[in-house]
């Protein structure tokens, strides 16, 4: 099953010729490639699909490859970036350098062998480099990018731990951002196709008319603008993962298509003629109550169970509320350092407050949170005052679990709303208030208040 160590590689070149012959000399190695004409499409590329490396042209056409180097580490800081290009000045070199690239080979390429050995070598240090980054003792634990310490985090691991190395299908299922795309990379990452590709499609993001030649791919001539043969994400997946995203919004005769590949281990390229045998693992996900769909009519119930062989339930962000500290902290920093405002802190009452909300968005909205904050916020320390305008007014409830920052909410407003009042004058808000002056100062500092 396993073929020898080939790798996943990305060239990102606009003449179409020096794509051909890199992919000759490439695929000829044993390695899996794919290509794009231009910065943009290498993005896409990246977006949907794990590289090993990436063979990047400087001059091209739409934005330069110095440029895209930098955004493409951005996108896949797992992934070496080697610049091949015909513009192999010293100063490109240094900057290539600077940015990130792993080496510089120069265009035309006379010695194939040297490139393979560059990109074996450039593979090799970024695994490494990648397993060093990892916290120690933790021998490079898959689930690490999965932040949290709560019983239901420590339970995902577990069962990811478990569900990751078997070969099994995957069902992904949580609410809006609560992390199910990080858990279907986790399971890639610990299974035994780990070095093989990960894929992904999002199937709410393509147009239903596209879908299907997404999924399967298509042969030159299928139909008018096919000027070129090409593989699917089925097909690009062999070896290792196939992410379905949205699979929920997967229009019912694609599920028809998608049913009959799972069944027979096939696909036949749209407009062809022969069909050939795949080994893909499929991890679907999705927010969607599948099993409500298929009671509704709007998701087949065959499909529903190949899918569903190991459910994996992501829980929201508001059932493990002690996590919320150590994620905000974490995201704060990862952001902080990138805005050059590292000294930047959570106050206690901001985080008690962010502990009490129900976060309808999950981690996404924390993550969106911290960063607006780093941004936006006037002083060193963050506090609640500075969060709450941003956070969601919570449906109405009957429980008390958001009682605090209810009741936090309201002190706060009243206390800008006489401090706006009296321009900002403390002893003349304090009276209106009826509180003396400094514990409207206490109050002010405990929720973050100051004049913006
Ligand atoms: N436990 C976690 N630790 C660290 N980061 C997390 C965790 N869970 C989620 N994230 C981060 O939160 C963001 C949202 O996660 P992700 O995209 O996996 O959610 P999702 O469930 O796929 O969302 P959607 O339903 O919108 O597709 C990402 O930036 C992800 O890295
Ligand atoms: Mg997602």
């Amino acid at each position: 099953m396993s073929k020898p160590e080939g790798f996943a590689l990305l060239v990102v070149d606009d003449d179409a010729a020096i794509r051909r012959q890199l992919r000759g000399v490439l695929e000829d190695e044993g390695h899996r490639v794919s290509e794009a004409a231009n910065a943009a499409e290498g993005y896409a590329a990246v977006e949907r699909e794990r590289f090993d490396a990436v063979l990047l042209d400087l001059r091209m056409p739409g934005e330069h490859g110095l440029d895209a180097l930098l955004r493409l580490r951005e996108r896949a800081p797992d992934t070496a970036v080697l610049i091949v290009s015909g513009e192999g000045t010293l100063e490109n070199a240094v900057k290539a350098g600077q940015r990130g690239a792993f080496d510089f080979v120069e265009k035309p390429i006379r010695d194939p062998e040297r490139l393979l050995d560059t990109i074996a070598e450039a593979v090799r240090v970024t695994r490494l480099r990648r397993r060093a980054a990892a916290p120690a003792g933790t021998d490079g634990d898959a689930t690490l990018g999965i932040l949290g310490e709560s019983a239901p985090i420590e339970r995902l691991r577990e069962q990811l731990r478990r569900i990751g190395p078997s070969n099994g299908r995957v069902l992904v299922t949580g609410e809006n951002g609560a992390g199910k795309e990080l858990v279907a990379e986790a399971i890639h990452r610990l299974s035994k196709r780990a070095e093989g590709p990960y894929v992904k499609l999002n199937c709410a993001a393509i147009p239903r008319d596209l879908l299907e030649s997404e999924l399967f791919g298509y042969e030159k001539g299928a139909f008018t603008g096919a000027v070129q043969t090409k593989k699917g994400r089925l097909e690009l997946a062999d070896g290792g993962t196939l992410f379905l995203d949205e699979i929920g919004d997967l229009a019912l005769e694609s599920q028809a298509k998608l049913l009959r590949a799972i069944e027979t281990g096939e696909i036949e390229r749209v407009g062809g003629t022969r069909s050939s045998q795949l080994d893909v693992r499929i991890v679907a996900a999705t927010n969607k109550d599948l099993a409500e769909a298929v009671k509704a009519g709007d998701f087949r119930e065959d499909l529903y169970f190949r899918l569903n062989v190991l459910p994996i339930v992501v829980p929201p962000l508001r059932e493990r509320r002690g996590d919320v500290g150590r994620l905000a902290r974490h995201f704060l920093a990862a952001f902080a350092a990138d805005e050059g405002r590292a000294g930047l802190t959570l106050g206690d009452e901001a985080i008690e407050l962010l502990e009490d909300y129900h976060w309808p968005g999950n981690v996404r909205e924390l993550r969106n949170l911290m960063e607006r904050a780093v941004v936006l916020a006037p002083g060193d320390v963050i506090g609640a005052a500075d969060l709450l305008p941003w956070l969601e007014a919570r449906p109405e409830e009957s429980d008390d679990a958001g009682l605090k920052g209810r009741i936090a909410r309201s002190e706060i407003e009243s206390i800008r709303r006489a401090l706006e009042g009296a321009d900002w004058n403390v002893t003349q808000a304090a009276t209106s208030l009826g509180i003396d002056r400094t514990n409207l100062h206490r109050k002010m500092r405990k929720y973050g208040i100051s004049r913006r």
